[in-house]
């Protein structure tokens, strides 16, 4: 089997992390990998996965080979001191639209604006050039312009899409059309982390759901440290994040709560926290005879090391579509690596489905 030929749009924190824990597991061929579904999903590893070319908007990024680029400030992944691929990508520029929000600008300093058509001719130029088959969209949460960019980017060149971030591309009607039409590979959008918050509370919902307690209300607040919570500082930009994130703890009840009952949202930027991110959540109900119970969880991961594997799951799902010469929404693959899919499913039923179509008997 060849190698997958990918590029990365933003090259932050999550995509340090994923080079960064591929050279982990190149270093240390004996650790056990964890957070992927398969060690070979039909024939390609994570070794298979190339990043070979990379776009963003950071100054201290464009220009740069991408494996010094994964180390540049703001971010914060360092669990390996270098990495030994990448040294001949360079990092291109992306057009910035509306990628850096109000917070993050004291920490981003974008390349001058050039025509997003001049832009779009040299990317699909550099993308032909590479043969890239799989573009992974890490861009910050409320580029809406900027993800749907670079949709059509991916519809022009016939490249699977990975949309790791929350402006809906696959789970939005008239974009999964067209990638229907076009038959292009699309998973998406905004990744599922491996234990991550999303998870830990729709599990938790389900069970309270399903052993037949009635819920009241409930919360998730999350805070940290990195660039991705300095983004989400600004309300504006977070529309489609909350909406993502709580559909994804509606979607396991079998009653929804009603809106004023449930709260699901990152909270706060702490400078201190890094890539540490906290979860908070409880959940409040009644049992038998009306009594009340409730629970309280305090999650602490890394955040960046909670989304990797979950993307390298999604590079391979594209990898195997496109051999298979099936595109549209990858719906059972989306359902369980991302919390806003096109279609909503259990955690279990998902992970069968998925499994399903790792061995060619469904979409
Ligand atoms: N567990 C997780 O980490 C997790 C889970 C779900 C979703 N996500 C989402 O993944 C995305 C990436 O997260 P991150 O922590 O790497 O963010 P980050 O802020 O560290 O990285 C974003 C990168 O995008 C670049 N960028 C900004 N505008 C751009 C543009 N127009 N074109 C190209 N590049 C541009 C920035 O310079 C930066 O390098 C976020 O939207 C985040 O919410 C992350």
């Amino acid at each position: 089997m060849g190698k997958i030929k990918c590029a990365v749009v933003g090259v932050g924190n999550c995509f340090a992390g994923l080079v960064q824990g591929i050279e982990y597991y190149k270093q240390n061929p004996n650790q056990k990998i964890t957070g992927i579904m398969h060690d070979n999903m039909s024939g390609y590893t994570i070794h298979d996965i190339d990043f070979v070319a990379a776009f963003d908007v950071d100054s201290k990024k464009v220009g740069k080979a991408l494996n010094e680029a994964i180390y540049a400030e703001p971010n914060k992944v360092k669990w390996i001191d270098s990495v030994s691929s990448m040294e001949d990508v360079i990092v291109k520029q992306s057009p910035r639209l509306d990628g850096v929000g109000s917070y993050v600008q004291k920490v981003v300093d974008p390349v001058p604006d050039r025509p997003v058509e001049e832009l779009k001719k040299e990317i699909i130029e550099e993308l032909k050039a590479k043969k890239i088959e799989v573009i992974v969209s890490y861009l910050p949460v409320g580029s809406d312009m900027a993800t749907k960019f670079w949709a059509q980017v991916c519809l022009d060149t016939k490249i699977a899409f990975v949309n790791c971030m929350p402006s809906f591309i696959g789970s939005d009607p008239q974009w999964a059309e067209k990638f229907k039409e076009k038959n292009v590979p699309i998973v998406s959008d905004d990744i599922k982390g491996q234990v991550g918050a999303t998870i830990v509370h729709r599990t938790l919902a389900k069970l309270c759901d399903m052993r037949g307690t009635k819920i009241d209300k409930t919360y998730q607040i999350n805070v940290g440290g990195n660039t991705d919570f300095l983004t989400m500082k600004e309300q504006e930009r977070l529309h489609s994040k909350k909406i993502s994130k709580t559909e994804s703890v509606q979607s396991q009840l079998s009653q929804r709560l009603p809106d004023d009952q449930i709260y699901v949202g990152p909270s706060d930027f702490i400078p201190f926290l890094g890539n540490t991110k906290l979860m908070f959540m409880r959940i409040e109900g009644r049992m038998w005879a009306n009594i009340p119970y409730n629970m309280e969880v305090r999650l602490e991961v890394d955040d960046k090391a909670n989304s990797a594997g979950i993307v390298v799951d999604a590079i391979r799902a594209c990898k195997i579509a496109l051999d298979r010469k099936m595109g549209g929404p990858l719906i059972a693959v989306s359902a369980y690596l991302m919390k806003h899919p096109p279609k909503q499913m259990s955690d279990d039923e998902a992970r069968a489905e998925f499994e399903k179509f790792i061995q060619g008997k469904s979409s």
